[in-house]
């Protein structure tokens, strides 16, 4: 089944709904090939509305029967759902409708996953499962009875009675219906229990495959983290007696937040030692705290409309970082952020996707689940809580929560509390939300009689329907330093509001190094032209942590940017200032791991053509190899001291500081590699406990060209778990060598283990070779041709997953022309498809317009 293209829907057409719900009662008869579900819902007109057309949302139902107060009536029925005459009064409305979940590919709506029935809703899957107003500002009580032989029956709120063949459940708190969940099968769980600071007992579970109990224990204590500290830092207490989890191994997503009953892409969950890495371990705990944390920010306080997305988005992303700080190391986890903002986010706001934090437009919302929705969206949050300071930021957020709890809300709502609590005029902070593209910040200096002086400059160049750009407010946290290396101004915050502007520092004894946004106080692109000297000065002497890192990453940036354009050496003076850094063990591990590793091919693809540079992927490539192995050269001795010194001993524990050092060893393992030909990474894979030390092997050993037999062993060993095969698809593509890497993907996507229905494995597979930068643009065209013949085969079945894959293109328009006009030929190939899906066509539409 197809979806057809559908209509543009824009912000400014909002108008509230006809009709308000108060109360819903779901009743569903499960049935693979037919499942019956049995809606009453009681309706009132509401007051506020123009239009008084009944409107029903339904998609793909079977309408068996409706009726209004007990009479039958007959809907007119479309594609999109239904309208009918109504009272003008209250009402009730019953309908019975049929769907087929064992036939939903789509993974939207009620489907089936290994034989469990499951839903993911948000943002308009509800409309797959029966008739209803499926929008974010209809929020009602939801009572719903689940009939059917599968022992574990779940859904949202508080559970009723239940008997072998059924179970009814309560959810007391009014939400919408993208909120909406039941899970049914063959579950067994993970319990606990939390007490909540006011003294309410919290029953707690992790729903799981049978045999998949063991790896639920570390998720509960993240969960119990989460809950604790929502308490402390927001004041925020869970409302239901019970809040499960659920993992299913189908799923779109990372994990969805619906009311007591969170769904959870397996891989966003399941955990253990042998199985999970480090990284694994941080994802989830984070991932845990995020759809936790959505109980306030995202339901009990939701969205007016979808284009209000990162109303609580952007929120909580925000907030399950500030966790994150808090659990791990802060500095870290900053550092960590700002290169996916920049991987990721940037990419986007500077190529054909680009678009506002609150968009003002959309076909198919499902296509702004986003990187400058939930990143950005999160970064204008930070920036606000800079400026008007902490304690007026939680103050701002109690009377949020007080004046807007059971409310579908919108970002002027959220501007109000904070401009009510601090008296701060934020409508030129509020271009964050309606500006799209990435500020460049230019900064000068002048030096005269003891005063130093910084010039700044801010520009963002245009983005699609967007030609012009008004000044944005920048803070800018900016720190100065004396020659000798002391800090002479500490941090201080600049606001920048103009488009050009200076601040002067007064009274200084000589000329200082500034250390300017701090903490990456702002989502600009920095440019400043500076020295190696002063950057090696900073990483050297720095106090903030994120701009001594972000020093290093500058210096080695440019001796690569220098290799690749120039066919310049290593530069010496880089080797150097990392040696020294390295070196330094009162520097967190954590923290030298992130100094060690190089900036990714893509962020310097990135950096070339936003220089005016047109980057060869090849050429790129090469240059960070040449690079890797004069570090490997220059270092071997401090990578074989570092090695050794962060082997940890003893039980694996998955916590920062074990995990920190690991990272460092793991790193070091990597450039030794490259000299002692694998020995010592087969060393440690044969050694491995745990998959993170076994995984960093196999990674080393297939750099160095070797590991066949690894690859083959790892295979025998994991083959009976789904999530360690997802690493060995992604791991043999993502370090193919460029020229094979499409002829070995196209291979793995003949493994019988291969299957295009399971999102996770087709991104392992189709993902990791877009990842592969200079494999996916070999010249040969073999790349854009393989991911083009997969994106066409998986639409007619995953539309979401399909749409979101598309983004593997949005920087074709940074090649030459050759690559351009392959990369042309296959997004034509793709939208010329027959029945081509709204959410594809979309984004091949938007990204061919560049
Ligand atoms: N609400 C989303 C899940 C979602 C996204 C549902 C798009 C439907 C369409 C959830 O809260 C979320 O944001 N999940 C993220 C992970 C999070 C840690 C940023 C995800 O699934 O990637
Ligand atoms: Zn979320």
């Amino acid at each position: 089944m197809k979806d057809m293209a559908g209509p543009t829907i824009y912000l400014s057409d909002y108008a509230p709904p006809a009709y308000l719900v108060d109360e819903v009662h779901l009743t569903f008869r499960l049935a693979p090939e037919a499942t019956r579900v049995l809606s009453r819902v009681r309706f009132r007109p509401n007051p506020e509305a123009t239009d008084k057309t009944f409107f029903l949302h339904g998609e793909q139902l079977t309408l068996i029967s409706a009726a209004i107060d007990g009479q039958p009536v007959t809907p007119e029925v479309s594609d999109t759902g239904l309208t009918c005459a109504v009272p003008d009064a209250p009402f009730t409305w019953e309908a019975e409708v049929e769907i087929a979940p064992a036939r939903n590919f789509a993974l939207e709506g009620l489907y089936m996953s290994n034989g469990m029935y499951c839903t993911q809703c948000e943002a308009e899957g509800f409309r797959k499962i029966t008739y209803y107003p499926d929008r974010p500002d209809v929020m009602a009580t939801f009572t719903v009875r689940i009939e059917g032989e599968e022992p574990v029956k779940l859904s949202n709120g508080n559970p009723g009675a239940s008997d072998e063949g059924f179970a009814e459940w309560h959810d007391p708190w009014p939400k919408p219906a993208y909120l909406f969940a039941l899970v049914a099968g063959d579950l067994v769980n993970h319990p606990d229990r939390f007490t909540t600071a006011s003294g309410k007992d919290v029953e707690l579970n992790i729903w799981v495959r049978p045999g998949d109990e063991s790896k639920c224990a570390f998720g509960m204590e993240a969960l119990k983290k989460s809950m604790t500290w929502d308490e402390e830092v927001y004041g925020r207490e869970y409302d239901l007696d019970i809040f499960n989890i659920v993992a299913v191994d189908d799923f779109n997503m990372g994990a969805m937040e619906n009311k007591g009953l969170n769904i959870f892409n397996s891989s966003c969950v399941l955990a253990s030692p042998e199985t999970s890495t480090d990284g694994n371990f941080e994802r989830i705990e984070a991932i845990i705290a995020h759809e936790y944390f959505h109980n306030w920010t995202g339901n009990r306080i939701t969205c007016r409309d979808w284009f209000q997305l990162c109303l609580k988005e952007g929120l909580t992303v925000y907030r399950d970082s500030q966790f994150t700080a808090d659990m791990r190391s802060a500095p870290v986890k900053r550092i960590s952020d700002v290169i996916t903002l920049r991987a990721r986010q940037f990419r986007e706001d500077n190529g054909p996707l680009a678009h506002n934090v609150r968009p003002e437009s959309f076909q198919e919302i499902n296509n702004f689940y986003t990187a400058t929705v939930y990143e950005k969206g999160a970064e204008v949050i930070g920036m606000l809580k800079e400026l008007v300071g902490d304690e007026a930021y939680d103050k701002a957020l109690d009377l949020y929560f007080t004046r807007h709890d059971g409310q579908a809300c919108t970002i002027e709502d959220w501007l109000t509390v904070f401009e009510e609590t601090t008296g701060r005029d934020l409508s030129q902070f509020k271009r964050w939300y309606s500006q799209a593209g990435t500020p460049r910040l230019k900064v000068r200096e002048a030096w005269e009689d003891g005063t130093y002086t910084l010039h700044f400059s801010q520009m963002t160049p245009p983005t699609p329907g967007q030609p012009e750009k008004l000044p944005q407010v920048l803070p800018i946290a900016v720190g100065l330093l004396g020659p000798n290396g002391d800090e002479v101004q500490e941090t201080t915050l600049l606001e920048m509001t103009e488009a050009e502007q200076s601040f002067t520092f007064p009274g200084l004894a000589a000329k200082p190094v500034p250390s300017i946004l701090r903490g990456f106080s702002a989502p600009v692109i920095l440019e400043r032209e500076t020295t190696n000297a002063e950057r090696a000065f900073l990483l050297a002497h720095d106090t903030d942590p994120f701009n001594k890192w972000e020093a290093g990453r500058m210096l080695a940036k440019d001796g690569l940017i220098r290799m690749i354009t120039d066919g310049a050496a290593p530069d010496a003076a880089y080797l150097g200032a990392l040696q020294a850094t390295l070196a330094d063990d009162s520097l967190d591990p954590a923290f030298r791991a992130l100094v060690l590793a190089l900036p990714s091919e893509e962020d310097l693809a990135q950096t070339l053509f936003d220089a005016g540079v047109t980057p060869d992927p090849e050429a790129i490539h090469t240059a960070r190899e040449r690079l890797l192995e004069a570090m490997a050269a220059e270092l071997e001795p401090l990578l074989t001291r570092l090695y050794h010194d962060h082997q940890v001993p003893g039980a694996y524990s998955p916590d920062a500081g074990p995990s920190a050092a690991r990272a460092l060893a793991n790193g070091a393992l990597a450039l030794l590699s490259r000299r002692d030909g694998g020995a010592l990474a087969a060393q440690q894979y044969a050694g491995a406990d745990n998959m993170t030390q076994q995984l960093a092997a196999l990674t080393c050993l297939l750099i160095a060209g070797k590991g066949t037999s690894e690859v083959q062993a790892f295979y025998d060993q994991w083959q009976a778990d789904r999530l360690v095969i997802d690493k060995w698809f992604a791991l043999q593509i993502a370090y193919a060598a460029p020229a094979k890497a499409a002829a070995v993907t196209e291979a793995l996507t003949q493994h019988p283990d291969f299957t295009m229905k399971n999102p996770n494995r087709f991104r392992a597979t189709l993902g990791a070779l877009a990842g592969n930068p200079a494999g996916f643009h070999a010249n040969d065209g073999a790349g854009y041709r393989l991911l083009a013949d997969w994106l066409i085969q998986l639409d007619p079945l995953n539309p979401q997953t399909t749409a979101r894959m598309c983004s593997a293109f949005e920087t074709w328009k940074r090649y030459d022309a050759d690559r351009q006009d392959l990369i042309r030929a296959e997004l034509e190939r793709i939208a010329a498809q027959p029945g081509l899906s709204r959410d594809t066509s979309e984004m091949v539409g938007r990204i061919l317009a560049a």
